[in-house]
């Protein structure tokens, strides 16, 4: 299996509601390994530039004010098949879809405060670490 990076965000409906540390846990006891983490509070700027691709999508400008509503922890995580591995544990964008035990089904409250982002694709996942995070900042 491959050692991966992904790219991971909790979103600001988590940190209101004190669930860093749970989260954490659930990408930890997944396989993930936090090899850099910060809080940081998103700029409009930032958040558009970050969610650019959705641009045209209806939710957007909702997507971006909700993105920027509080802090949000950015985070790199590692393991086997990284990118995969987080989408699972994450669940469906939809928490009334996604399955039980997942970062969804437990903690989002709705297809737009949904608890976790997380990259879709190897190729994003490299995009999306070099737009938050310094080559220095992530310690393997
Ligand atoms: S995904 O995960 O990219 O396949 O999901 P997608 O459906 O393409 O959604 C992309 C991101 O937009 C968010 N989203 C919404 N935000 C607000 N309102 C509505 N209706 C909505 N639908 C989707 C969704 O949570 C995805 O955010 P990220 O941060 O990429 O997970």
């Amino acid at each position: 299996m491959a050692t991966e990076r992904t790219f991971s965000i909790i979103k600001p409906d988590a940190t209101r509601r004190n669930l860093t540390g749970a989260i954490t846990a659930k990408l930890e006891e997944a396989g993930l390994r936090v090899v850099a983490s910060k809080r940081i509070q998103m700029s409009r700027e930032q958040a558009e530039g970050f969610y650019g691709v959705h641009r045209e999508r209806p939710f957007f400008n909702d997507l971006v004010t909700f993105m920027i509503s509080g802090p949000v922890v950015v985070q790199v995580l590692e393991g086997d098949n990284a990118v995969a591995r987080n989408r699972e544990v994450m669940g469906a964008t939809n928490p009334a879809n996604a399955d039980a035990g997942t970062i969804r089904k437990e903690f989002a409250e709705s297809i737009e405060a949904n608890s976790v982002h997380g990259s879709d694709s190897l190729e994003n996942a490299k995009i999306e670490i070099d737009f938050f995070f310094k080559p220095e900042e992530i310690v393997g």
